[in-house]
């Protein structure tokens, strides 16, 4: 379960000051699926990187599974994220130099676990996304919805209880962007918690629960 209360984020730019988040409030249970929608720089990524542990607010309390996450250390918090969240992106950011493969077993690797069973859960990760055979594929010689797949495989691959999604079709042909949309509300029947930016009011209105965000503020 997510808890935010009061949560607040400032961005100082030389002397000037974005209130990017202006005391946000909300409650996510296991298992939903949330869509976040609103302006763009209303701060929906700045929400997101901070449900996601890449961020930290400037004040507020968030509580994830119990665990009061503000007061850990980004050593704990990097394990945290590791073990709990998977992330997906807009521009995919996989890493170029890197196969498919080696791109999903990557946060396999910084967990520690052994060459075989990481060996056994990329085959299986990225067959449960169809990629079965891309596997050594590189970045440059796959299609964005591919990469879109093999993102989604690297965020699974941990089998974390939460998906965010930023954006995860904007660069994708409404096809493609379907196919994602697929795959990450099939995890959520599974019973992954889903929270997905997204501009397209269409993709927005298929979540079960929508939220607003306009000025930092949910509305
Ligand atoms: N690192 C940063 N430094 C300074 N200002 C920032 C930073 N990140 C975001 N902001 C500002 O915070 C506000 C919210 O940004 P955010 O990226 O969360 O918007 P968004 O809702 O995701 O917009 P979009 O739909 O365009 O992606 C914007 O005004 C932005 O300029
Ligand atoms: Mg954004």
């Amino acid at each position: 379960m997510i808890r935010l209360e009061h949560i607040h984020r400032y961005f100082q730019v030389g002397e000037h000051t974005v209130h990017a988040l202006n005391d946000i409030n909300l409650t996510i249970n296991k298992g939903e699926y949330v869509s976040v929608m609103g302006p763009s720089g209303s701060g929906k990524s700045t929400l997101l990187n901070i449900v996601a542990l890449l961020d930290r607010p400037s004040s507020g309390r968030y509580v994830l599974n119990d665990i009061d996450v503000i007061q850990r250390s980004d050593d704990e918090l990097a394990r945290i994220r590791r073990e709990n969240i998977g992330f997906v992106f807009q521009f995919f950011h996989v890493i170029p130099r890197l196969t498919a493969a080696e791109n999903v077993e990557m946060p396999m690797i910084l967990a520690g676990i052994n060459p075989k069973e990481r060996k056994q859960r990329v085959l299986e990760a990225l067959a449960a996304v169809s990629l079965q055979d891309r596997i050594h594929h590189k970045p440059n010689q796959l299609s964005g919805g591919q990469l879109q797949r093999v993102a989604i495989a690297r965020a699974m691959i941990m089998r974390p209880e939460v998906v965010l999604a930023d954006e995860p079709t904007g660069n994708l042909d409404s096809k493609a962007g379907l196919e994602i949309m697929e795959l990450l509300e099939n995890l959520n029947r599974q019973g992954v918690t889903l929270i997905m930016i997204t501009h397209d009011q269409v993709l927005g209105s298929r979540a079960l629960r929508r939220i607003r965000i306009v000025d930092g503020q949910i509305e």
